[in-house]
């Protein structure tokens, strides 16, 4: 992995079940990049990626089982909500009802099912963060990143 000279190097370190693991550091330094690369967008030219004991360094990012919410969502701006929500569903089931229930179903527990027919470049900030982990979660991965996940959030909600 070549970074305009950019190099992720000696990161160890292992995540028990059902943990939260929050990484923290100055900006530049790399998280962005580390969360990226278990996430399956760029290929270690060394070491190892292990989710359950599975070697999924190398596997495409749909076998990885891992979800992730971007710093900046990357919601496709075409899309309606829905279809951003049910986009890697669709991939698995090609059941549309199935499909349409799951949508549903994540989006009222996110409270975000009266936008479903709205377009991202419409919403708050804090709408789209929602989409964005509505459409990581749908598929129900093993482990969910996220990057910056409350920038967008106000204050009092970050407590909450
Ligand atoms: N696509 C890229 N091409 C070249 N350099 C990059 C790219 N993405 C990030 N970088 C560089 O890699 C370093 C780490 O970036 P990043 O992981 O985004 O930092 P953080 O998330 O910790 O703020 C920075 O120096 C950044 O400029
Ligand atoms: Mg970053």
């Amino acid at each position: 992995m070549d970074l305009g000279g950019f190099k992720l190097r000696d990161v160890t370190f292992s995540v028990d079940k059902c943990d939260y693991v929050c990484i923290i550091g100055p900006t530049g330094v790399g998280k962005s990049i580390l969360l990226e690369t278990i996430a399956g967008l760029y290929n270690p030219k060394k070491g190892r990626i292990l989710l359950d004991g599975e070697d999924i360094t190398h596997l495409p990012p749909e076998r990885k089982h891992v979800g992730v919410v971007y710093q900046d969502y990357a919601l496709f701006p075409h899309m309606t909500v829905f279809n951003n929500i049910a986009y890697g569903l669709r991939k698995k089931i090609k059941d549309k009802n199935i499909v349409k229930q799951e949508v549903k179903r994540i989006a009222e527990l996110l409270e975000i099912d009266h936008l479903l027919h709205r377009k991202p470049g419409t919403l708050s900030g804090d709408e789209q963060q929602r989409v964005a982990l509505a459409r990581a979660l749908i598929v129900r991965p093993k482990l969910l990143l996220m990057d910056e996940p409350f920038s967008a959030l106000d204050v009092r909600q970050r407590g909450s």
